[in-house]
C-alpha cells in the first residue's frame, strides 16, 4: 500500500468498480492519504468487502465502506450517491472508474456487445459525472478541506487515442470519454470542479489476462511498450490519488497518460 500523505483527508471518494484491478489500486491509494472510500462493486461482493476491510485496518485511514450498484442503470447510480451522502454528509471525489471489453470483428459484432460496453463505459461515467456535479454544487465549498468544489477523474485508456481493430465498441467508449471529460470542464471548471482521465496502457488486470499470461502475448505487449515493462494496477493509483489533491489542483480538461510511452508509437522506431 501507498505510503500515507494525507493529501485528501475529510474528503469521501467513491470509486467505481473498485473490487479489483485498477479501481481497487485506486482505493487503496485513496485510503492510504486518509480520505472516506466507497468502494463500488457489481457482481463481486466478497472481494469489495476485502478492499474495505483492509483500508479500514489502517488506522490512519477514513472509513471505507462497500455499495453496490451497476453504474449503466441511472437509478443504481442515484441511489450509490445517495447512501454515500447519508453515511458520510457529501462526495468530494468521483472515480468513474468501472469498464469493461467484450471483443469481437467489427463485421462480427453484435449489437448487444456494442450497447452493453457504451452503457458501461460512457454512459456509466456520464451518470456518475451528472451525480457528482450536482453534489458538488449542492454542498458548495469547503476551502478548509480542498481548493477545488470538487474532483471527477475518469478511467479512460491509451485506446481514446489508439485506434484498436477488433474492439472498436471499446475504443469508440473511450474516445467518446475524451470529448465527455473536455466538455464537463469547459461547462464546470469556472465553479472550480476539476475533470480530467487517466488513460493507462497495458496495466496488468483480469481485463487483458489473456494476453499477460502468456509468454507470447507478453512479448507481443513488451513491443507495443517503449519503455518495456507492463504497468501495475499501483502506478494508476499513485498518479489518481495525485490527481484528486491540491497539488494537480490547475491540471482541468486533461487526459494524463500512465502507458510507458505506448502513445509514442514504438512501431515507428525502424519504419516509416
Ligand atoms: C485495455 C487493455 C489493453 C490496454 C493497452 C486497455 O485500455 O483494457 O486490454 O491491454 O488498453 O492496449
Amino acid at each position: 500500500m501507498q505510503k500515507p500523505n494525507k493529501r485528501l483527508e475529510n474528503q469521501t471518494c467513491i470509486i467505481t468498480g473498485s473490487s479489483g484491478g485498477i479501481g481497487k489500486a485506486v482505493a487503496q491509494a485513496m485510503g492510504a492519504e486518509g480520505a472516506n472510500i466507497v468502494v463500488n462493486y457489481r457482481s463481486s461482493k466478497e472481494a469489495a468487502e476485502e478492499v474495505a476491510d483492509e483500508i479500514n485496518k489502517n488506522k490512519l485511514c477514513g472509513e471505507a465502506i462497500v455499495i453496490k450498484c451497476d453504474v449503466s442503470k441511472e437509478e443504481d447510480v442515484k441511489s450509490m450517491f445517495k447512501k454515500t451522502i447519508n453515511h458520510f454528509g457529501t462526495v468530494d471525489v468521483c472515480v468513474a472508474n468501472a469498464g469493461l471489453q467484450i471483443d469481437h470483428p467489427l463485421h462480427e459484432m453484435p449489437l448487444e456487445a456494442w450497447k452493453k460496453v457504451i452503457d458501461v463505459n460512457l454512459t456509466g461515467q456520464f451518470l456518475c459525472a451528472k451525480e457528482a456535479i450536482n453534489e458538488f454544487l449542492r454542498r458548495g465549498m469547503r476551502k478548509d478541506v480542498s481548493n477545488s468544489l470538487g474532483k471527477i477523474i475518469h478511467m479512460s485508456s491509451v485506446h481514446e487515442e489508439i485506434p484498436w481493430a477488433g474492439h472498436a465498441n471499446y475504443a469508440a467508449s473511450k474516445g467518446g470519454l475524451l470529448m465527455l471529460m473536455e466538455s464537463i470542464c469547459q461547462a464546470y471548471a469556472p465553479h472550480k470542479i476539476r475533470c480530467n482521465s487517466i488513460a493507462p496502457g497495458a496495466i496488468k488486470t483480469d481485463i487483458n489476462k489473456d494476453v499477460w499470461s502468456t509468454k507470447e502475448g507478453r512479448e507481443n505487449m513488451l513491443k507495443l511498450i517503449p519503455y518495456k515493462q507492463i504497468g501495475v494496477p499501483e502506478d494508476i493509483g499513485s498518479v489518481a490519488s495525485w490527481l484528486a489533491s491540491d497539488e494537480s489542483e490547475y491540471i482541468n480538461g486533461t487526459t494524463i497518460f500512465v502507458d510507458g510511452g505506448m502513445t509514442c508509437y514504438p512501431g515507428f522506431t525502424t519504419n516509416g
